[in-house]
């Protein structure tokens, strides 16, 4: 039997967040800056081997029963449809998904749907081609529409749509991003802007907030809490305009859902982070390649757990953001 991952706070963490590169080949003006970032050294990324499994340990001996692949952009990495196959055949009633930006995405669908992965969580902060330029500093939103269609068509449903509103740049648009969604039944969330930004360029005078959002959404639909059970998701949902669909609000800074965190991640370079926010972060690769055993390993990532900070601490005065950007940690 699995020995849970829990934390010092009696939260127990089921849900695997799984970088599978810290590269990407969008540069959203919120996370990188326009020439990239020094990626992780190839020799430090785990290897598909690696990466199947520690997800495999996770799994087995520590209880995970959702692993989500992230990135950087996850489908810039080679292995990925061999890894979801692998962890599939390891582990057949595993939840398992994957948050991209979506380029790509047309062409790989099928065969991500057919290796077994259940669901995708799409970027898109715009349905318009010059707004989504200037944000990504790419030219690519039909790249991103056509791989949404295709996830949809491939069954990886429900299909989920996440933006970030950014203050003069898309808060105009929020409301057309919504139909948008609705129309082609994706599922979409608006996400606070978080301090994890590799310019480190974040102020809470800049984010548009939940509440800022809702006002917004306000002027042209109707929404109303959504009577489901919240548990531990990050959003908070919104029946719009009667429903069925619903709008998501993920207030990761005015609204913090610490509490009922149940995640842990994996990082391209094989460090167990207990939170997005974390400061410290645990080696299992040296460790992995030193030859320990599927024991000794799910031990450290249980002795790891004991670090979890009951919170991401963005209000305390002394908060300082975490080395690691967000693109190198997965969202
Ligand atoms: P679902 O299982 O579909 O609900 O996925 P998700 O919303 O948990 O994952 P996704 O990768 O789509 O994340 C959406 C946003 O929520 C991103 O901006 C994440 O950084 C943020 N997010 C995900 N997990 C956490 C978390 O544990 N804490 C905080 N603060 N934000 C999170
Ligand atoms: N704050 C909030 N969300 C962010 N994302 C990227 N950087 C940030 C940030 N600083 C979003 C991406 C993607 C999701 C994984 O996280 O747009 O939708
Ligand atoms: Fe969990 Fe950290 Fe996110 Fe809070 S900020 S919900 S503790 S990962």
């Amino acid at each position: 039997t699995p020995r849970p991952l829990e934390d010092r706070f009696g939260r127990v963490a089921t849900d695997l967040r799984v970088s599978l590169t810290d590269r990407c080949n969008l540069r959203c003006s919120y996370c990188m800056p326009a020439e990239g970032l020094d990626w992780l050294p190839d020799e430090t990324v785990l290897s598909d081997d690696e990466v199947v499994r520690m997800v495999g340990i996770a799994i087995e001996h520590l209880g995970v029963e959702e692993v989500r692949f992230t990135g950087g952009e996850p489908l810039v990495r080679r292995g990925l449809v061999d890894i979801v196959r692998r962890v599939r055949e390891a582990a057949p009633s595993v939840s398992l998904s994957m948050t991209t930006n979506g380029l790509g995405l047309a062409r790989t669908a099928a065969a991500l749907a057919a290796a077994g992965l259940d669901r995708v969580n799409v970027s898109l902060d715009t349905v318009r081609a010059d707004t989504f330029a200037t944000i990504t500093r790419r030219d690519r939103l039909g790249d991103v529409v056509a791989g949404l269609a295709a996830a949809a068509d491939a069954g990886m449903t429900p299909v989920k749509v996440n933006a970030v509103l950014l203050r003069g740049i898309n808060d105009d648009q929020a409301g057309e991003l919504l139909d948008w969604c609705l129309e082609r039944s994706y599922e979409l969330r608006f996400i606070e802007q978080m301090p994890l930004d590799a310019q480190h360029g974040w102020s809470r005078e800049a984010m548009v907030t939940a509440a800022e959002t809702l006002e917004l959404l306000g002027r042209t639909h109707d929404l109303a809490p959504s009577p489901e059970h919240r548990g531990s998701a990050p959003a908070e949902r919104f029946v719009v305009d009667g429903g069925p669909a619903t709008v998501g609000i993920i207030a990761s800074v005015t609204q913090p859902f610490c509490g009922d965190c149940d995640r842990v991640r994996l990082t391209a370079d094989g460090q167990v982070r207990t939170c997005l926010f974390a400061r410290e972060e645990s080696d299992l690769r040296a460790a992995l390649r030193s030859g320990a055993s599927d024991e000794e390993l799910a031990e450290r990532w249980l002795v790891a757990m004991r670090g979890k900070a009951a919170g991401h601490g963005i209000d305390d005065p002394t908060f300082l953001q975490p080395a690691r950007p967000m693109s190198a940690i997965g969202g």
